[in-house]
């Protein structure tokens, strides 16, 4: 007795079960990362039209394989259970003409693919160089739009820099201080093709909005070519960082927020100014540069003490502690360089690596209960590393526990509250992360 040939019925489930998986695992309706669906961009599209000719010359290549095989099984099997040496059907062996056709044509298939692809590649990598003008501090600048996207452990930072400033190809380290650093999301002019200078701080991210482009990766002390993204209309459009980085890879999400061109260059104006502070806090903050020592009278002026204090070795705030950020001090490595700038934090609408919401989605509150909890121990919300890396670098990774008292942490919400200006309802309902 042979074994039987497992029975048709067998291989009827098996299949059954193949093709239910295959077709359950495309079941997510709204997915935020869909490859597919909710294209936004020309870029996002000509990679789709790409896959599906690509899908399209593999379901192909599967048929006539699949049929050839099913063709000679059917044919050529013995069909019997019980059969003798000589049942075998006639052994052949060398086909010179059929050999040379299996062999030419994939290389054939793949030569055409091979010439797509490069040709859909080198479009990708290339970038128009079309000028947008942006008003900056009342002047009128002509600006080629790129954007300077820095991955680190375990958020993305984004940097514009506008008029004439050549990005491409430095280090992060010698790019001039931007005119407005993001975390976590990124705004853009709808209908404008946008150049990524795409960069990172530590290890190798990617950087991928699928609605947008492709994905790129994010390597440390050099800045990728090129990489462009463009939404063909207004909307939210999420991403996730797609390279392992560590503990908190599963944490460094962003998004990009565009908008039409008025509302861009209204989102520029107000992130160019400082953090709208009270009179009497402004002026505690210029007696503190000046090198008095007042002690704080209100909450604001005690938060901006705690800021200065306890935040401002890593985090930004102008208007509040950019003397403590001086061009030395960066250079000497003092301040850290690579925290989120909070200057306007408010006026963003998720934080921790876009991983909770900066307002509160139903009511439009600000999520005072989130960012206690997130002041209070960040790594109760994410999962961080504050223990030096290596004797080399002792920089941490993700945001320490201060240890600040309940009263800085109220003093603290408020000022970040306060930090503004506050995004409509429309983005902060489009930008809710469920948390
Ligand atoms: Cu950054 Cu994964």
């Amino acid at each position: 007795m042979t074994p039987t040939f497992t029975s048709a019925r067998k291989v009827g489930r098996l299949l059954a079960v193949v093709a239910a998986s295959i077709v359950l695992t495309a079941c997510a309706g709204d997915a935020e990362l869909d490859t597919l669906n909710d294209l936004a961009g020309p870029e996002a599209q000509a990679i789709d039209r790409f896959m599906n000719w690509i899908l399209l010359v593999s379901y192909v290549v599967f048929a006539i394989v699949l049929g050839i095989t099913m063709y000679a099984w059917k044919n050529f099997r013995i069909k019997t259970d019980e059969y003798e040496e000589g049942d075998w059907p006639e052994q052949i062996h060398g086909n010179t003409k059929a050999e040379l056709a299996w062999t030419a044509a994939p290389a054939i298939i793949l030569a055409i693919v091979g010439v797509f692809t490069i040709s859909l590649h080198s479009s990708l990598n290339s970038a128009d160089s079309n000028q947008i003008n942006v008003l900056v501090g009342g002047e009128n600048v002509s600006w080629e739009p790129e954007i300077v996207v820095v991955g680190q452990q375990w958020w993305w930072e984004y940097q514009y820099h506008f008029g004439d400033v050549e990005l491409t190809a430095q280090r992060i380290e010698n790019l001039p201080t931007p005119d407005i650093t993001t975390a976590t999301q990124m705004v853009i002019p709808v209908g404008q093709e946008i150049e990524l200078e795409i960069t990172s701080r530590d290890v190798i991210h990617s950087h991928w909005i699928p609605s947008l482009n492709g994905k790129r990766d994010a390597v440390p002390g050099r800045q990728s070519a090129p990489w462009k993204i463009e939404a063909d209309r207004p909307g939210v459009f999420f991403g996730q960082c797609t390279e392992f980085c560590g503990l908190s890879h599963s944490r460094m999400r962003m998004q990009v927020i565009a908008l039409p061109m008025e509302e861009f260059q209204e989102w520029v104006t107000a992130q160019m100014q400082g953090v709208p502070l009270e009179p009497e806090t402004q002026a505690y903050v210029e007696a503190l540069v000046a090198g008095e020592v007042p002690s704080p009278e209100t909450a604001e002026q005690r938060a901006v003490a705690t800021f200065r204090g306890k935040c401002a070795s890593c985090h930004l705030m102008e208007g509040v502690a950019d003397d403590l950020w001086s061009e030395e001090a960066v250079a000497d490595q003092l301040v850290a360089g690579a925290a989120p700038n909070l200057t306007h934090f408010s006026s963003r609408t998720t934080f921790a690596g876009g991983i909770r919401n900066v307002w509160d989605v139903e009511t439009g509150e600000f999520n005072q209960n989130d960012l206690r909890e997130w002041l209070a121990n960040p790594a109760d919300i994410k999962a961080n590393f504050t223990d030096p890396v290596s004797d080399d670098d002792s920089r941490m990774r993700g945001m320490p526990n201060l240890g600040l008292s309940t009263q800085e942490i109220d003093d603290l919400v408020a000022l970040l509250e306060a930090t503004g200006p506050k995004p409509s309802m429309d983005i902060i309902e489009q930008t809710g992360v469920e948390g």
